[in-house]
């Protein structure tokens, strides 16, 4: 496994393995976990090589928000990754990825709207930025992205068919399932920030949306089931919420009503010094009444 920092010997290693065949990317920003390696065992099943991006990108934190605490860790990531079968670690310096000059900026309009693009503005035309620009570093196959971040899933999917990034026919951005800690919580880089009190109470997140999604497959209306999560998670420790909202899972319009179709409940809230996100499948309702 090679690790390397400048554009020059990316591109000679990249060149290098491309030859035996496919390449994945596993974009990440470090101190990775469980779920990280996940995305990196998924990526291995399907390409002949894998590199990991590791990258604290300024880009995509706002005025105010975690970037000087963000957890860097890099020789440990290292080391977890080289018994993962990685063959490549790309870890830029901030100056070689947004060189002095540095001009341009991605933005995607439609599905980075709402959500975290209201809650936390610029964050992913900075999401956009870096991605395109590790795409072009490392020229890729196939690459792979946790679902825990559904709505930046659903814009890197966007832009990768409005850029023309992925083959046509062949989806190239892959989503993969959350990876949970024993009581459920999403695993995150950000757990870091909580103490053990907090990460304790943060175990009411997954639950109080559990709890919503069988509401509403009893027939619960929507408005009053987000009503209720949101009163559950005030009550169990957690400082505020930013939002809790029913999404159609592709475009992420908002969705007023359960349909067959279904959707996807996508929560965040606030609790200590950490900023929690999760997301999970609402099955549909089956519309009118079944004759036999
Ligand atoms: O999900 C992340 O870790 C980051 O947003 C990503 C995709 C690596 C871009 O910086």
């Amino acid at each position: 496994m090679q690790t390397v920092h400048q554009l020059d010997p990316l591109r000679r290693a990249v060149e290098a393995l491309r030859v035996d065949g496919p390449l994945a990317l596993v974009p990440t920003m470090g101190a990775l976990h469980d779920g990280h390696l996940t995305l990196v065992r998924e990526a291995r099943r399907v390409a002949r090589h894998v590199a990991v991006s590791i990258f604290v990108n300024p880009r995509q934190f706002g005025a105010g928000e975690d970037l000087d605490a963000y957890p860097r860790q890099l020789a440990r990531d290292v080391d977890m990754l080289a018994g993962e079968g990685v063959s490549l670690v790309w870890a830029p310096t901030v100056k070689v990825m947004y060189p002095d000059g540095y001009a341009t900026n991605v933005s995607v309009s439609g599905v980075s709207e709402g959500l975290d693009g209201a809650a936390r503005p610029g964050h992913f035309d900075g999401v956009a930025t870096v991605v395109v620009k590790l795409f072009n570093q490392v020229r890729p196959d196939v690459a792979f992205f946790g679902e825990k971040d559904w709505q930046q899933l659903a814009v890197i999917r966007r832009m990768a068919r409005d850029l023309d990034l992925v083959r046509p026919h062949v989806d190239t951005i892959y989503g993969i399932a959350t990876v949970r800690e024993a009581d459920g919580l999403a695993m995150s880089s950000r757990n870091a920030y909580l103490t053990p009190e907090e990460r304790a109470k943060a175990a009411a997140l997954p639950q109080a949306m559990r709890e919503a999604i069988d509401a509403l497959a009893a027939g619960e209306d929507a408005a009053p089931t987000l009503a209720e999560l949101r009163h559950k998670l005030l009550a169990g420790g957690f400082a505020s919420v930013d939002y809790a909202d029913l999404r159609d899972p592709d475009t992420l319009a908002p969705v007023a009503k359960l349909e067959s179709a279904g959707a996807r409940l996508l929560v965040a809230a606030r609790i200590g010094k950490a900023r929690l996100i999760d997301n999970m499948p609402v099955p549909g309702r089956v519309q009118g009444s079944v004759s036999i």
